[in-house]
């Protein structure tokens, strides 16, 4: 669905290309506003429901060390959920009132679940956070990849046009490569054990799918404008090309096969 640009929002496009910049308390104008406010409660969400999805694993982390580990992991992210729940405050949401709301604790049961680009609720998760983290492969496949892959994402937003945004990523996308070292760590232990890598390999190919599909459709929607807004660098398409080349070269390292990923199968 191509959007109509007016007069004015060219113009704004223009002005952006040329540096044009948002901050606090600024009026932001129509367009702007929308499509930034999409990304940031994508964000909030997901960041949210990613913490309750990684609670559990605190207790059932293999040892201490690493219970202390997925605990700072599980801070990390309810704490990037209030830095960007806090940017959506300062642009007039109720956020409070949202959360109340939302079932943003909710998983799915079916462990063999693919929902492909579909939304289950109402909030904005990314749709990667619906589906249940079952076993500790499962938490360290979620490091490895979707860490990875949000890591990808918010690299982005390091240039972003709206400075609060830009300004509040740094310390987030630090702790996300922390979250994805600690993958790459875990994935490189698991594969020295035939058993195990069995299973890792096995749960990978369950995970691949949705991650791929976390980057959202390749063809039409938003990817553009979002771009054009300076609210994002690259579009969804560009974004999982460089994800999948990096980790093309870990699991070459540690003999993993990365599995087929059809976008068709998933569009419906
Ligand atoms: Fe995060
Ligand atoms: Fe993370």
């Amino acid at each position: 669905m191509a959007l109509e640009l007016t007069a004015e929002d060219k113009k704004l496009i223009e002005e952006i290309k040329n540096g044009r910049t948002f901050d606090k308390g600024d009026d932001l104008p129509p367009i702007y506003r929308k499509h930034l406010m999409n990304l940031l409660w994508m964000q909030g969400d997901s960041e949210y429901s990613g913490a309750l999805g990684y609670m559990p694993w605190i207790e059932k982390a293999p040892d201490v060390k690493e219970k202390v580990l997925v605990a700072q992991i599980v801070k990390d992210e309810m704490r990037h959920a209030s830095v960007i729940y806090k940017m959506l405050k300062d642009l007039g949401e109720d956020t409070e009132a949202h959360i109340e709301k939302s079932d943003l604790g909710y998983k799915l049961e079916d462990d063999l679940a693919q929902i492909g680009f579909q939304r289950l609720k109402e909030d904005f998760r990314v749709n990667i956070f619906y589906y249940n983290i079952k076993y500790w492969t499962d938490f360290i496949l979620f490091n490895f990849l979707m860490d990875r892959a949000a890591g990808h994402q918010l690299e982005d937003t390091l240039h972003s046009s709206y400075l609060p945004w830009k300004k509040g990523i740094e310390g987030i996308y630090k702790e996300e490569v922390m979250h994805l070292t600690h993958g790459d760590k875990w994935v490189k232990i698991l594969a020295k054990d035939p058993k195990d890598k069995e299973f890792l390999q096995e749960r990978l190919n369950l995970w691949w799918p949705r991650v791929m599909n976390v980057f959202g459709k390749s063809k039409g929607g938003a990817n553009n404008i979002y771009v054009q807004l300076g609210l994002k660098k690259r579009t969804n398409e560009e974004v999982r090309k460089d994800f999948v080349e990096d980790i093309q070269k870990l699991c070459d390292e540690v003999g993993l096969v990365i599995p087929e990923w059809n976008e068709s199968e998933y569009l419906q």
